[in-house]
């Protein structure tokens, strides 16, 4: 990989005279004071490896993790703009975070790694990033309400905000204390060909996590984890999920959105090619009734369920209480939805769940090809929709939908 990494950095070097020689472009952790034993704490020199990097002038500088070490770093945020057109991290080796939530005292408990305003951010290796979250588990008020010091803020293994035309590719997240890898404000990010693995009864433990952000690819990745496995918020656009497998955890999740009656505009998400093994969701939408705006343009394509207890489900009378929200005349806009080519098997009996707003119906739902049958032989599975209108073409179990033309307002 460095060869490679050298040749296209020589081949590419010619327009940019200005910089110095490729040679320098690699910063090694270890030449800047990183012991990779596993007990010594690195973020000073994670900091100062990074502020070279990111000022140095050089088109393209990598920060090099070696392999076969260990780097204990705790809580630091990487902080851009850089002076290289782009920034890479090379991880080969493991960086894990501290063992004891007491390393966060004087720190913002929202996250350990964060990288805020670059563009051309690239992550990449065979590395490991373990946010060694068990302690945070076994603190939180989810599974341990009765704690007096229960937590319910714990830390995100790795942001990154504001970074433009970014990507990870080939690394691996384990066991972090809450979402593993959270995506905000970038425009332009690529994930690919990562795993992400952590107990099913970790708590908030969500694999990806993407809001107000644009334009992302997310490929060819495998996620078992105690939460959302990749979940959607507000002010997203332009999205691509494909080719993921999400093991245990709560499946592919747009929301909950519209939270404290914010304005939703999501729009232009596709997923396709996942598998559902084992979740408690398959393909959801959840927004909250007193959320304004809209989603649309949303297609679900070739999914694949296995013993998921809520395969299709839309709730846009989500509550995090159940039965706590009285109805309400607003809600998000959820139209043009479709869901093509999907198939396995649910764990409960509703394995199509559509629970529209009385007041702000859902429309344009389309199901082409659907087929799902119960988990458990010789159980059979229903499709229970309210104030969803749209057309279905061979959906198992069906039919379900109501037709635009029983619409008062279509
Ligand atoms: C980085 O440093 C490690 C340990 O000192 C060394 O084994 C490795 O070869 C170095 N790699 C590069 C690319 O400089
Ligand atoms: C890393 O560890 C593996 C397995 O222990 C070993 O085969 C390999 O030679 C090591 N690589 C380096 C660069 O030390
Ligand atoms: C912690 O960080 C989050 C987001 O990164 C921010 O919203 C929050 O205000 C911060 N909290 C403190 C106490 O700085
Ligand atoms: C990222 O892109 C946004 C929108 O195009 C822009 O406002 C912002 O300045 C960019 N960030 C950086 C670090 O260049
Ligand atoms: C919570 O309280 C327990 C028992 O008093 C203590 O052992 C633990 O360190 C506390 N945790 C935090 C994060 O304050
Ligand atoms: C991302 O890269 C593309 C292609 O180079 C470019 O057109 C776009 O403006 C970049 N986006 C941002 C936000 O910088
Ligand atoms: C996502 O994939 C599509 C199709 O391959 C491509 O056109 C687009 O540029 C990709 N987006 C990013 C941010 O790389
Ligand atoms: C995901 O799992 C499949 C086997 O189910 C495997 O072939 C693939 O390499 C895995 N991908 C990653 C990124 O771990
Ligand atoms: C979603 O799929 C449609 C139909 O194939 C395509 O036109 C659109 O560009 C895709 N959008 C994204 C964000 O990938
Ligand atoms: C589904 O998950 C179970 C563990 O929960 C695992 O044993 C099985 O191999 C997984 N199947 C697939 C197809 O990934
Ligand atoms: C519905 O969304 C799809 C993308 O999923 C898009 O290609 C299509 O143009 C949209 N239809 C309408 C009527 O906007
Ligand atoms: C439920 O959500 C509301 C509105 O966001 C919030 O005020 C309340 O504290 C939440 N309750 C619980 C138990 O999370």
């Amino acid at each position: 990989m460095f060869v490679v990494l050298s040749l296209v950095l020589a081949s590419s070097s010619s327009p940019y005279l200005a910089w110095a020689s490729d040679e320098a472009s690699y910063f090694n952790v270890t030449d800047y004071g990183a012991i990779g034993d596993g007990r010594t704490e690195n973020s000073q020199a994670f900091l100062k490896v990074w502020n070279v990097a990111c000022k140095a002038s050089v088109k393209s500088p990598t920060i090099y993790v070696p392999r076969n070490k260990t780097f204990l770093v705790n809580p630091i945020i990487f902080h851009g703009p850089c002076t290289a057109l782009t920034i890479n991290f090379l991880i080969l080796g493991t960086i894990v975070a501290p063992d004891t939530p007491k390393s966060w005292d004087a720190k913002n408990a929202s996250e350990w790694l964060a990288v805020m305003n670059t563009n051309g951010l690239t992550v990449d290796g065979f590395g490991v990033i373990d946010g060694q979250g068990k302690a945070w588990w076994d603190q939180s008020c989810k599974y341990h309400p009765q704690l007096k010091n229960c937590t319910t803020l714990a830390p995100t293994a790795w942001k990154f905000i504001k970074c433009n035309n970014s990507s990870v590719r080939n690394m691996r997240f384990i066991n972090s204390a809450q979402t593993h890898i959270l995506i905000t404000g970038c425009d332009g990010f690529v994930i690919q060909n990562v795993e992400i693995a952590s107990p099913g009864n970790s708590p908030n433990t969500d694999g990806i996590h993407i809001q107000a952000s644009h334009h992302l690819n997310i490929t060819h990745s495998n996620i078992t984890n105690g939460d959302d496995c990749i979940s959607i918020g507000d002010h997203t656009s332009d999205l691509s999920i494909s080719n993921i497998q999400c093991t245990l955890g709560h499946g592919i999740s747009i929301g909950s959105l519209g939270r404290g009656g914010s304005l939703v505009q999501v729009e232009n998400i596709n997923v396709t090619d996942c598998i559902f093994n084992q979740t408690s969701n398959g393909a959801r939408i959840k927004t909250w009734q007193v959320g304004t705006g809209y989603l649309k343009h949303v297609a679900f394509e070739r999914l694949t369920f296995n013993n998921v207890k809520n395969p299709i489900i839309i709730d846009q009378n989500y509550c995090n209480v159940s039965g706590a929200c009285p109805e309400l005349k607003t809600g998000v806009q959820i139209s043009n939805v479709s869901y093509r080519h999907a198939m396995g098997t649910s764990a409960t009996e509703i394995a199509i769940n559509f629970n529209c707003s009385k007041s702000v119906p859902c429309h344009a739902i389309a199901i082409e090809s659907v087929k799902l049958t119960s988990a458990i032989a010789g159980k059979r599975v229903t499709a229970n929709c309210s104030n969803a209108y749209g057309k279905e073409h061979e959906i198992v179990p069906g039919p379900c939908l109501l037709h635009e033309t029983q619409s008062k307002t279509p």
